[in-house]
């Protein structure tokens, strides 16, 4: 499968239209993709503005730090994967969410789309000037665990979380190279 990461555009509208229409139905519980579901198709072009104010910094994030979407496009043009890399750590952040965030739609899981986005947003990281990313996962969240630990992700710590709801987090760092 041949993958790239890509940033949001309003040329993807209609392969932003079938991501959200698989990860919409109530019975996956994919509280991930809820930013993804508030979006109706007549303000996705608000929503795309939205993200580039997001990552050049004309708009506050909730985290107070700047942030760049991408998304992981088949070869087909298709949507698997959404990702997020915040480009600093906040004392919230180094606690609990770090630098990057990932998830990959149901139907696409299991095919390496994670693993493949994070060594790419490893690189993208590290042209930011980051030279360990931050990543963070539920310790009941195995899937998770194996793609941080399967791209080298060292354990720093693993503690319950306020922002977690009081859930077990643990807490990496993956070098980003030279
Ligand atoms: C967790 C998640 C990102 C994994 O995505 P994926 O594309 O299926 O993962 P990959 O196919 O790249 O798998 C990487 C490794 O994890 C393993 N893995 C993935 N999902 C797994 C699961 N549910 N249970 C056990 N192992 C799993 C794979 O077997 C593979 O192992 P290997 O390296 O030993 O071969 C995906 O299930 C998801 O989006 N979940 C919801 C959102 C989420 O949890 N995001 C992470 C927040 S930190």
């Amino acid at each position: 499968m041949e993958l790239s990461l890509v940033r949001p555009s309003v040329a993807l509208a209609d392969a932003f239209s079938r991501l959200r229409d698989e990860v919409a139905d109530p019975s996956l519980e994919e509280p991930d993709f809820a930013s993804i579901v508030a979006v109706d198709r007549q303000h996705f072009g608000a929503y795309i503005d939205r993200l580039r104010g997001l990552e050049a910094g004309t708009i506050a994030s909730k985290s107070g730090v700047r942030i760049s979407t991408f998304w992981t496009l088949d070869e087909r043009g298709e949507i698997l994967a959404v990702s997020g890399l915040r480009h600093a750590l906040t004392p919230a952040l180094l606690e609990y969410g770090g630098h990057i965030g990932f998830a990959v739609r149901p139907s696409a899981r299991r095919r390496g789309v994670a693993r493949a986005t994070l060594s790419r947003l490893l690189v993208e990281a590290r042209a930011l000037g980051i030279a360990r990313a931050r990543l963070t996962c539920d310790a009941t969240n195995v899937g998770s665990r194996r793609v941080i630990e399967g791209l080298d992700g060292a354990l720093d710590d693993e503690s319950p979380s306020p922002s977690a709801n009081g859930a077990l987090v643990r807490r990496y760092w993956i070098d980003c190279g030279a």
